[in-house]
């Protein structure tokens, strides 16, 4: 039989999509006419509720209940010694202190949607207000160091002396980059659907990760977490924004249980910039010492960015430049400012994404300054061993993915010199950048029954977020059993299903195949073995986190890929436009070529908005992110990625488990940015640091002759 793990088929669950009968959490209409809530967010950035009156939302047609601090249930509190921010409590409504911009201070319940929403207007709260921070740059200089970053990341690392070297470097750059705030925003919104049940409750929850979920939900209403059960078979996308859950579902959970009726709430998508997740704004100081000849002596990455007061969140930002190139004296730091804004969380490629995006433009004003080829420069400084802590790579790419994409692409008619090639209005520029990004490996947990129909029912509480994991764990085990495609049934996003990592980090196809891989191997040696009875015959599998596995200690095992694109810049306006991008990756063995591609190309497509057009902006009076929708958010639409590819490489690491395959996920998404910047200055040799590139950072400077 034919090998089904590669092979680039179709999801699995695409005619259930397309056709509209995936339920996602909000869709379950086999419950009972459930009430809506409609959740009413505080119109200040910072201060106190000294009134509220509900008496007219409470007098409103259809309405059930209000609440509010003053009769919201106690819940428990969130720790935040516990190490996954995830899997803390999420208390809502919990007193009069207002920390952000739209942090929810009621909860209007009716019989209709439209019901709720109108009494929602009709909730009064008069506000004492403080005076808030929400200026980024006006704090930088408050800046601390948190105890560690994203993902249990060291703060700082330093190699040798950083000053020194640098001080006495021939070529240098010393730079600062800003990012801003950027938001996940998946089609479906952040939404829950309640369901009690006695003592009971069903969450149909919008989450990337049930585990944590579960335990977040039970320890915020304060009970036994075998009452709770979790259902989410479709998620309509996710970027980190449902890793963990949000103020929709507790509300969901609080009004049910009260109310003793299913109770579902869906946020619009105003109330997501202000409750979900935001990246954190960034400002970042690279600092690059070379030797004449392009050798790297020191490599400085100093990151600053926003964090909320009452929930600590640091993106690993300065990470990916711990690992890219070889310098015998390194330094890079992570510092923290407090800001009354909306909590930061991951936003896809956390910490990568704008990391990069800094980093990959520094190097390429490096080879400028040199007046060397980018490609050239970063093979000149490709390390042999990890270049921080001294382990050996357990399968690094990086040059080969350079060197195929260049070919690919026809690097080789890249303008040498900046603002040199017309075609027509516009002037036109070549960048590269290059992407690295960790694998990790968790906790996981599947379950394989076959039955004398010899039908295999495959079930893992990981979800599937659009990314295809239903296709690519029904290909592993097809093959694992060695039985054909459509003798696989999978199961996924129940809480009562053995507990695998979740989808996020990008480790959610590498761990869960791996453990539905060795679910089948044993339940294959149980076949050998013994008969199949009626009930039918069952097998676990299981891996272990990174922490234990030896491997994952003694090599550094990552993710590579390089980026290029074409830009043209509009010689008058400064218009920019993409006019193809390339990518090509390795990131071991690939489970479903189509389905990696399309990650690859979402995540380069999130590049090429992150380098022109994605751009939060905070109303300094309140703390509003006024551009809060996506009419005036701008992502890029079809008609702004003209021609897009992603290439990858055949591959198997080994070292990572024994399918040979590691995440891919946000690889797409480290690096493009960069490449786009690059192109920009390429093409017009104006170098903007202060991203997004927008027209008007571009035309003042824009050669007039060219
Ligand atoms: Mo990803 S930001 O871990 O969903």
């Amino acid at each position: 039989m034919a090998t089904m793990t590669g092979q680039p088929i179709n999801r699995i669950d695409g005619p259930l999509k397309v056709s509209g009968k995936a339920t996602y959490a909000y869709e379950h209409w086999d419950v009972g006419e459930p009430l809506y809530g409609f959740i009413v967010g505080a119109t200040i950035g910072k201060g106190r509720i000294v009134q509220i009156d509900t008496t007219g939302a409470e007098r409103s047609p259809g309405v059930r209940m209000v609440m509010t601090y003053r009769n919201a249930p106690a819940q428990g509190p969130r720790d935040a010694s516990i190490p996954s921010q995830y899997s803390r409590a999420y208390p809502m409504l919990s007193g009069p202190d207002i920390h952000h911009y739209g942090e929810p201070v009621a909860l209007v319940v009716a019989t209709t949607y439209e019901q709720a929403r109108a009494a929602a207007s009709l909730v009064e709260v008069e506000y004492a207000v403080l005076s808030g921070h929400f200026d980024f740059a006006k704090r930088l200089d408050k800046a601390y160091a948190p105890k560690a970053v994203n993902a249990g990341l060291a703060t700082d690392s330093a190699v040798g002396n950083f000053d020194t070297a640098f001080k006495s470097a021939d070529v240098k750059i010393d730079q600062v980059y800003t990012t801003p705030y950027q938001f996940s925003q998946p089609m479906e919104p952040h939404c829950c659907l309640a369901v009690p049940n006695g003592d009971d409750l069903t969450v149909y929850v919008s989450a990337q990760i049930l585990a944590e979920a579960h335990t977040a939900i039970a320890s915020t209403l304060k009970i036994d977490p075998l009452r709770i059960r979790l259902v989410t078979p479709y998620v309509g996308g996710g970027f980190g924004s449902k890793l963990g859950i949000h103020g929709e579902t507790i509300l969901a959970a609080l009004a049910a249980r009260a109310l003793k009726e299913p109770v579902k709430i869906a946020m619009t998508r105003q109330q997501i910039f202000h409750l979900v997740s935001v990246r954190p704004a960034t400002s970042q100081r690279v600092r690059l010492g070379a030797g004449r000849d392009g050798r790297l002596v020191a490599l400085g990455h100093d990151v600053t960015m926003f964090t909320s007061p009452i929930s600590e969140y640091a993106e690993q930002s300065a990470t990916s430049a711990r690992g890219l190139y070889a310098a015998p004296n390194r330094l890079t730091r992570h510092r923290l400012t407090a800001l009354d804004l909306p909590r930061g969380e991951d936003v896809r490629a956390p910490g990568e994404a704008p990391g990069l995006h800094a980093f990959e433009s520094a190097m390429d004003e490096l080879a400028h300054a040199l007046n060397m080829d980018p490609i050239e420069l970063r093979i000149l400084n490709e390390p042999k061993v990890h270049p921080e802590e001294g382990i050996p790579f357990s399968d690094r790419r990086l040059v080969e993915c350079m060197r195929e994409g260049a070919r690919r692409f026809g690097w080789e008619r890249r303008p040498a010199k900046p603002a040199s090639v017309r075609d027509g209005r516009w002037l036109v520029g070549y960048g590269m950048a290059a992407a690295i990004r960790g694998q990790f490996q968790m906790t996981s947990k599947a379950k394989v029954r076959m039955g004398p129909d010899g039908i295999a029912v495959v079930q893992s509480d990981m979800t599937d977020i659009g990314t295809g994991t239903y296709t690519i764990v029904a290909q592993v085990a097809a093959d694992a059993l060695g039985v054909p495609l459509d003798r696989v049934r999978v199961e996924l996003g129940r809480s009562d299903y053995p507990a695998g990592a979740g989808s996020g980090g990008s480790w959610g196809a590498s761990n869960t195949c791996t453990s539905v891989h060795r679910a089948c191997m044993a339940l294959r040696e149980k076949l050998r073995i013994g008969k199949i009875p009626a009930e039918g015959m069952e097998a676990e599998g299981e891996i272990a986190a990174m922490s234990e596995e030896p491997n994952y200690k003694n090599y550094s095992i990552f993710t590579y890929g390089a980026h290029f694109a074409e830009v043209g810049v509009d010689v008058d306006t400064a218009e920019i436009r993409l006019r193809r991008m390339l990518g090509v990756f390795a990131a071991g063995r690939i489970l479903n070529a189509k389905t990696a591609r399309s990650q690859l190309i979402g995540g380069m497509t999130w590049g090429v908005s992150s380098a022109l057009l994605e751009d939060g902006t905070v109303d300094a009076r309140t703390g509003a992110f006024v551009n809060r929708d996506l009419a005036e958010y701008l992502v890029p639409v079809h008609a702004d990625i003209p021609e897009i590819d992603a290439i990858l490489l055949d591959g198997f690491d080994g070292k990572a488990n024994e399918l040979g395959a590691k995440g891919l996920g946000e690889l797409g998404n480290c690096g493009a940015n960069a490449a786009v910047a690059n192109a920009v200055f390429n093409a017009t040799g104006v170098r903007v640091r202060d991203f997004p590139i927008t027209l008007d950072k571009v035309l003042p400077a824009l050669p007039r002759e060219v």
